[in-house]
Parts: C-alpha cells; structure tokens; sequence
C-alpha cells in the first residue's frame, strides 16, 4: 500500500506486532457502510466520476456478499479490515479501486467504523438490560407482599418484601439503560472527512457522509475527530457500571440460593453439581456473572490507561481500543441474557423469606416509632426505650410480641396494649407508606410506573 518510498518489506517481527485482522474484521460491515457513503459523496461531489463511483459501490457488494458466505479470506500481511478490503476491491474492480481512498485515511476511516460500532453496542446493551428488567418486573410483581428480611450490614434490619428488593434492581438497571442511551447519544457525530488529521484539499460534503450513516453532524474538529476515543470509554463506562450492578444481583443470587438462606430455589437448569459432593446445586451462572465484572471494569481501565497522555492526534496505541471494547460487549451482553433466564427461572421461597425476617428484632424501629407517635415522646428518647425492651426480650429469649404488656411497661410504664398492634412483620410492612417505601401498596405503584415501560 506505501511501496513508493519503501525498499525492504517489514521484519518478521513487525508482521506479528502490527496485524489487527485478527480482531478488527468485527468491523467489516461498519468499514463497508463508511466506504459506500464516502464514494457516494465523492461520485456525486464531482471529485470521482460516476462510472467509477459506480464500479467500486458494485465491487463492494461483492466483498460483502463474500464476508457474509465466510468466503472473504482475510489476510494478516494486509494488516487490518480497511487494507483487506481495499486490496480485494482492487482484484474485483481494478485499479480504480484505487481512486476510494480519495480523501480519506485510515485514521478517519477507523474510528469512523468503531463509532458505528459502539453506537450499536449501546443498543444491543439496552435491549439485553430491558429483558433483565422483564424478568425482574414478574418476579416482583408475583411478590409485591410477600415478606422477607431486610439487610444493612447484612445484619437484620427491618422487613421488607421481596417485590420491593427486586424493584431496587430494575430501578438501577433502568439508569444502566440511561448511560447507554447517553453514551450514544454523544457518540454520534461522524469523524468520516477528518481525513489523516487536518482535513482535506478536495471539496468533499461531511455533512452528506454524515447523514448517510446515520449521525447526527460532523465532528466540528478534525483533530478531535482522530484523536477522540472518549466515546469507547463512556461505553467502558456504561459497561462497568451495568456489571457492578449485576454482580450485585449475581452475589445475591448466590446468598439467597444457598440452603442457609434457602429464599430462592434455581432449577437443575441453572444450577451445575459437584464432582465430589453429590448433594451440590452450584448456582454457577451467577458466580460468572459476578466473576466477569473483573474483566469489564479492567476492559475500562486498560483502554484509559492506553489513552493517557497520549499526544494528539493519532498513534497505533489506539489500535489496542478495539479489543477491550469487544471484550467487554461480549462479556456484559452474555452476563445480562444469563441474568434475565436466571431471574425468570427462580423459585421464591416466601416460607423460608419469612422464617428468616423473624429473628433479630426487625420491628424494634416501629416500637420506637410508637412511642413517639403514641407517647409523644422524641425519638431518641423512644429509641432507648424500644433498645432497653429489646434487651429485656433478647435476656428473655423471645420475640418483642411475646413479651408480656407488664413487661414492656417495666421500662416504661405509660405503654398500652395497643402497641401489639405494630409489632408484626406484615403492620411493619404495611406502616411503610412513604413514598418509595416498602409497604405493597407502594410496591404496586413502582410496578406500576414500570409497567407500561416495560412492555
Ligand atoms: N488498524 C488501525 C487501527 O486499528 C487502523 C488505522 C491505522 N492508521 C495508521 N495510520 N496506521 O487503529
């Protein structure tokens, strides 16, 4: 392709460190789509003629038809997706295939198909994330009342139900969606036309390739165009924080489906044994799931730290951003439809959930919440009481509402019977009408406000 200038052909060494074929044929559709709007641009710009502009959009058909049959041998010595498709048109076309290039550079050319194809990646992510909200919108919609402890610390809290902890998820996976939509939102302005660096002498149209395929304007500096991989970044971004919340999941999928837990039970679908111990049921998906997170976030950090410092505007550092962005699609598109059939697959336990909401002294809050409202007491002061009863019924051995009237009128004596009444799981629950709070009616309004989106 530069032979003009060049006397010996590369070391052998530089024949293995230079190629990105190996990977960056993953581009082959985006690099087609960018050639065909930049012909059409350069044909009806007057910059090539039309039979020219003709021949290679015909020989670039071929080319596609031939990627998509798996006929397209790709070739290392041609370095890349752009080189290989290039040198094929060439044999299809002849040496007007030459005249593509008018115009245009590798440098452009990439980072146009790599914004093409993220903009895609953010779409398929928001696809994935909606399926794993659909599977938790059922699941909780099943549950919206039914009771279950609830954790800070991991140490009993106050009850909560299972329909409200699930809806924690779909709230955050919602803003994943956000991030993406965000990300691709930014992302799309079209490079094509920043030529190697500075522009370029012929009198080519970017808005018309811009509009071609689908952006929203050409990027205003051709410098930034080249340079600019903070779009894969954001996506990185996105991409990390989806897997940090689904590694949350993952780890509670894990804790619940374990038999000291025993909240949900995941089918022998979902589950794999052990080759020494037969009672196993390992819940291995989520395991991977949450394991993976690793590789996203380091996908993230890898390519911020290929980016770093590096000067304006293009260098091959930037070669190596294609891969972690590939990685971490895989990775998150794979890790989401494994949550959403996981999600949809469980069993929710409500028996061992409530079992497990008793012990701990959950309702002692609505104890103290009592007393300031009934005994008009500040709270801090209803705070030590409700502990001092706590302590009393912990020395005792038993449940708050176990403990007799004349026991809790021992620490304070202007308590009535009608405190009975706030002490279970379920008036707990149900006290929770804040909005946002646990109480099923309230659960009912999220899954209502998430009903018609989720459709
Ligand atoms: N394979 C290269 C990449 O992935 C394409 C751009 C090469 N440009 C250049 N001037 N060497 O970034």
């Amino acid at each position: 392709m530069w032979g003009g200038r060049f006397e010996t052909g590369p070391a052998d060494i530089m024949r293995e460190i230079t190629p990105s074929i190996d990977f960056d044929k993953r581009l082959a559709r985006e690099d087609l789509a960018g050639s065909r709007a930049h012909v059409r641009m350069l044909g009806s710009e007057g910059i090539i003629n039309k039979d020219d502009a003709k021949a290679i959009l015909s020989g670039l058909d071929q080319i596609e038809k031939e990627i998509e049959k798996g006929q397209f041998v790709f070739k290392r010595e041609l370095e890349d997706i752009h080189l290989n498709i290039e040198a094929r048109l060439a044999e299809i076309i002849g040496p007007c295939a030459g005249r593509l290039h008018t115009a245009r550079s590798r440098n452009d050319q990439v980072v146009t198909d790599f914004r093409l194809w993220v903009r895609g990646a953010c779409e398929r992510a928001d696809a994935a994330l909606f399926q794993v909200q659909r599977a938790l919108f059922a699941q909780a919609e099943k549950h919206a009342a039914t009771i279950m402890p609830g954790f800070t610390h991991m140490q009993p809290a106050q009850p909560v139900t299972f329909g409200h902890h699930l809806m924690a998820y779909v709230e955050m996976f919602g803003r994943d969606r956000g991030r993406f939509e965000d990300a691709r939102k930014r992302l799309n302005e079209s490079p094509l036309g920043a030529a190697a660096l500075a522009g370029t002498s012929f009198p080519i149209d970017r808005d018309a390739t811009a509009q071609a395929l689908g952006f929203q304007r050409p990027l205003r500096n051709s410098m930034d165009a080249i340079s600019a991989r903070d779009f894969a970044l954001e996506y990185l971004a996105a991409c990390s924080i989806c897997a940090v919340h689904l590694s949350r999941l993952a780890g509670e999928l894990v804790q619940w489906s374990t038999p000291a837990f025993g909240f949900v039970k995941l089918s022998d679908a979902f589950t794999t044994g052990s080759s020494i111990m037969p009672q196993k049921r390992n819940p291995d998906a989520a395991e991977l799931i949450r394991g993976k997170t690793g590789r996203v976030i380091g996908d993230f950090v890898a390519l911020a730290t290929v980016v770093k410092g590096l000067v304006l505007t293009y260098g091959t550092d930037l070669q190596e951003d294609k891969e972690r962005v590939f990685d971490a699609a895989d990775t998150l598109e794979l890790s989401l439809r494994a949550m959403a059939a996981m999600v949809a697959d469980l069993t929710a336990q409500p028996d061992k959930m409530r079992a497990a909401a008793e012990p701990g002294y959950p309702t002692a809050t609505d104890l103290a919440d009592w007393v300031v409202r009934v005994l008009k007491k500040p709270f801090r002061e209803a705070h030590h009481i409700a502990g001092s009863i706590v302590k009393l019924a912990e020395q005792k051995g038993v449940a708050l509402d176990q403990l007799s009237l004349a026991e809790m009128q021992s620490v304070e004596p202007a308590i009535s019977e009608d405190v009975f009444k706030v002490l279970s799981l379920e008036a707990s629950v149900n006290s929770r009408m804040s909005f946002g709070g646990t109480a099923p009616a309230r659960v009912a309004e999220q899954l209502f406000f998430w009903r018609e989106k989720l459709k």
